[in-house]
C-alpha cells in the first residue's frame, strides 16, 4: 500500500518507480496472478494482513532528529482498521524505543475492541541502493527484534525462503554470495540500535579514510595503498575504505544525525559521530579547493562533470555529494556540462541551471577540466586518448579515485585525485 496513486498505478502496470538493478525483472516475475497486489487503500492492505511491514519515510527534522510523524499516523490508522491479531514490523529506520511508542499508540487507538491484539517487532533493513535486490535475497544477516515467541515464529516463517534459499526467481547472471547466516534474534530495542549503530560505524570508516587521505595528500603517501594495507587485517576488512568526496544519500547523513540526537536524549554525548559528520562536510569543500588550485579562477571556466548520483548504480540524487560539488563550482562562476548514466532526469529537477550531455565524452569536450564525482564503472571504459584530444586542457580531478594516476599521466593528462600522489 502506498498513498502515492501515480506510483501505485505504475507498479500495477509492472513498472518499477525508480532505477535499481534487477528490480524491474523481479517485479515482472511476481506481478499478476494475485500474488503481488498494489493498492492506495490502507484498509484493503490491513484487513487480510497478519504481518504488516512499516516502510514509511523517516526524514530528518531541522534539529537532526528523525521525523516520526508518518510512523505515528500510520500506526494510528492500522489500529483503527485491523481486527484480530496483527504483527507490525518496523522496516523504516527509526530511533530506539520507537517500537514501544508504536505499540502504545496502537493500544490507545484500537480502544480495546474485542479480539484486537497487536505486537510490534523491529526488522531493520541493511540493503544498499544499487545492490538492493541481491542484498535482500542474499543478506549478510537478518536481524529480528521481538518481544514474544509468537512474533518470532511468524517472522521465521516469513523469512524461511531467504534463510533456506528456496525462492524461485533468481537474478541473472547469477550473483555469487555466501549463504545467509542464521537469523539474529534480539529484543526490539537491540534490533533498533543495531541498525543505527551499523550505519554510523560504516560512515565512521569512510570519514576515517578521508581524514587519512588528507594526511596522505600533505606528505605524498598513497591512501589507496594505505587502505589496502589496513584492509588486509581481517579485523579491519577491505570494505568502505574508499576515499573521495564523502558519503551522501538518504541514509548515512540523516541516520548519523538521528543517532547523535537520540544518544543526547539519553545523556550520551556521541562527540565521535559529530566529528565523523564534520569531516564528511569538509570533503566537498576540500575538493572544490583542489579544483580552484588547478584552475586558479573558476569564473567563466567550462568544467565537465562525470556522475551526479550519490553513488554508482542508482538514479538517487538525495544528499548527493556530487550535487554539492556542482553547486559549489557554480557559485564560483564555473560553467558546468554534466553526464550521468542514470541520474540525469532526477538531476534536472535539482540542478536545472547546468547543461546536460548525452555521453561522458561530450560532457568533457572543450572543457578546461573534467571532474569525476560518482564512481560509475563505465567511466573506466572511456577512450582516454581520444578524450584528451577533445578537451581544451587535459586536466582531470578525480573525486572518487576511479582512474589510475600513472596510466593517466602516461597518456599526457594532468591528473589530481584524493590522497594519491
Ligand atoms: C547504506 C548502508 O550501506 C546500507 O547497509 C543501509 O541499509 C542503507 O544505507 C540504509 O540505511 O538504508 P546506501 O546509502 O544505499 O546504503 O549506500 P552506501 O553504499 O552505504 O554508500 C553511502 C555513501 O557512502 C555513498 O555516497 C558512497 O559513495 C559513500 N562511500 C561508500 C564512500 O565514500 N566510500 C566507501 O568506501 C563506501
Amino acid at each position: 500500500m502506498d498513498n502515492d496513486a501515480e506510483r501505485v498505478e505504475a507498479l500495477r502496470n509492472g513498472k518499477a518507480p525508480f532505477y535499481e538493478p534487477y528490480l524491474q525483472e523481479l517485479l515482472e516475475a511476481n506481478n499478476g496472478g494475485g500474488k503481488l497486489v498494489f493498492t492506495t487503500e490502507l484498509a484493503d492492505a490491513v484487513k487480510h494482513a497478519e504481518v504488516i511491514f512499516l516502510c514509511v519515510g523517516t526524514p530528518p527534522l531541522p534539529d537532526g532528529e528523525a521525523d516520526l510523524s508518518t510512523v505515528e499516523r500510520v500506526s494510528r490508522q492500522i489500529a483503527t482498521l485491523s481486527d484480530g491479531y496483527t504483527l507490525v514490523v518496523e522496516k523504516s529506520t527509526v530511533p530506539v524505543l520507537t517500537g514501544t511508542r508504536i505499540h502504545a499508540t496502537m493500544q490507545t487507538y484500537s480502544r480495546g475492541r474485542d479480539g484486537v491484539e497487536f505486537e510490534v517487532a523491529s526488522n531493520p533493513e541493511f540493503l544498499s541502493e544499487g545492490t538492493a535486490v541481491q542484498d535482500y535475497l542474499f543478506p549478510d544477516r537478518i536481524v529480528i527484534g521481538v518481544e514474544s515467541k509468537r512474533a518470532e515464529s511468524l517472522l521465521r516463517e516469513v523469512y524461511a525462503p531467504i534463510v533456506e534459499q528456496s525462492f524461485t526467481w533468481r537474478p541473472k547472471p547469477t550473483v555469487n554470495r555466501p549463504p545467509p547466516r542464521p537469523m539474529l534474534m534480539t529484543n526490539r530495542s537491540t534490533a533498533e540500535i543495531i541498525k543505527h549503530a551499523s550505519n554510523s560505524f560504516l560512515a565512521t570508516k569512510i570519514s576515517y579514510i578521508n581524514m587519512v587521505a588528507r594526511l596522505c595528500d600533505e606528505v605524498g603517501a598513497d591512501v589507496a595503498q594505505v587502505a589496502e594495507g589496513m584492509g588486509l587485517d581481517r579485523r579491519i576488512g577491505p570494505h568502505f575504505l574508499n576515499s573521495g568526496i564523502g558519503f551522501g544519500g538518504f541514509c548515512f547523513p540523516k541516520d548519523l544525525q538521528a543517532f547523535v540526537a537520540m544518544a543526547e536524549r539519553s545523556r550520551c554525548d556521541f562527540g565521535l559521530l559529530k566529528k565523523v559528520e564534520a569531516v564528511n562536510q569538509q570533503c566537498v569543500a576540500e575538493f572544490i579547493t583542489k579544483v580552484k588550485k588547478e584552475l586558479w579562477v573558476l569564473k567563466g571556466k567550462r568544467i565537465g562533470v562525470w556522475g551526479l548520483a550519490f553513488k554508482a548504480n542508482t538514479d538517487d540524487m538525495r544528499f548527493s555529494p556530487a550535487a554539492a560539488v556542482v553547486e559549489g563550482l557554480l557559485e564560483e562562476g564555473a560553467e558546468i556540462r554534466a553526464y550521468d548514466p542514470c541520474a540525469m532526469d532526477e538531476a534536472r529537477k535539482e540542478l536545472p541551471q547546468i547543461e546536460y550531455a548525452d555521453s561522458a565524452e561530450t560532457a568533457a569536450a572543450d572543457c578546461d577540466a573534467l571532474v569525476i564525482l560518482t564512481e560509475w564503472p563505465e567511466f573506466r571504459k572511456v577512450d582516454l586518448m581520444s578524450l584528451r584530444e577533445k578537451m581544451l586542457r587535459p586536466l582531470i580531478l578525480d573525486g572518487r579515485n576511479l582512474l589510475d594516476p600513472k596510466a593517466l599521466r602516461d597518456l599526457g593528462f594532468e591528473y589530481v585525485s584524493i590522497g594519491r600522489p
